[in-house]
């Protein structure tokens, strides 16, 4: 993996860095993953949002936030004027993690080993893309991003400086997905909205 990644590291290409990532064998995660999701977006983006992992939708498109957390991302950001194809979206860990449940996988969190051994990804893409700010899309993310995802709700709505980058805090869209309250929901959706126009401010 290493000798690729200077291949990566030095001509910049997405594609190494793809061959790169499938063969990680950082954690064992891979085993049951169909693919690698790497990053995706512009190298130049000001924005990067840094999710937890792929989701099923996710793992058999081999592309980030294309599943119902997606939409549930895309609609934030349409609502707050930022454009999808000029930003650049990740997760802090880069396979898909379940259990088999009959025909359906379910999600199951990654763990803190999972999260600490691929960090060496997300700060290859850091690196490579040097973004004006970085939201972290819950605690996974959180971690992934700065070695601690406690207490996440006191630290939203902040930026914290972590590996000498600015990181905005917030919650993961499927936080949102799963009240089932219709006016909780509204509330916890409209704050988000608010977050999210909050860092596109900040990074302007
Ligand atoms: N949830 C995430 O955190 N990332 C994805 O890519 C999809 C769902």
């Amino acid at each position: 993996v290493s000798d690729m990644l200077g291949a990566a590291r030095a001509s910049g290409g997405e594609e190494r860095m793809t061959d790169a990532l499938a063969s990680c064998r950082r954690c064992p995660l891979w085993q049951d993953a169909t693919q690698a999701v790497p990053g995706e977006g512009p190298l130049d983006a000001r924005l990067m949002f840094v999710g937890e992992q792929p989701g099923d939708r996710e793992d058999l498109e081999g592309r980030p936030f294309v599943g119902p957390a997606g939409q549930l991302l895309d609609r934030a950001l349409e609502a707050t004027g930022i454009v999808r194809s000029e930003v650049y979206l990740t997760n802090a860990v880069k396979h898909f993690k379940f259990v088999p449940r009959g025909k359906r996988r379910l999600h199951q969190s990654p763990n803190r080993d999972e999260i600490d051994h691929c960090r060496w990804w997300l700060d290859l893409e850091r690196e490579r893309v040097r973004p004006a700010l970085i939201v972290a899309l819950g605690a996974t993310a959180l971690r992934g991003l700065t070695g601690n995802g406690d207490g996440l709700l006191k630290r939203r709505g902040k930026v914290e400086m972590s590996g000498g980058q600015p990181i905005f805090v917030t919650v993961h869209p499927s936080y949102l997905l799963r009240l089932r309250d219709a006016e909780q929901r509204q509330r916890e959706e409209r704050a988000f909205h608010a977050d999210l126009k909050a860092a596109a401010e900040i990074a302007a």
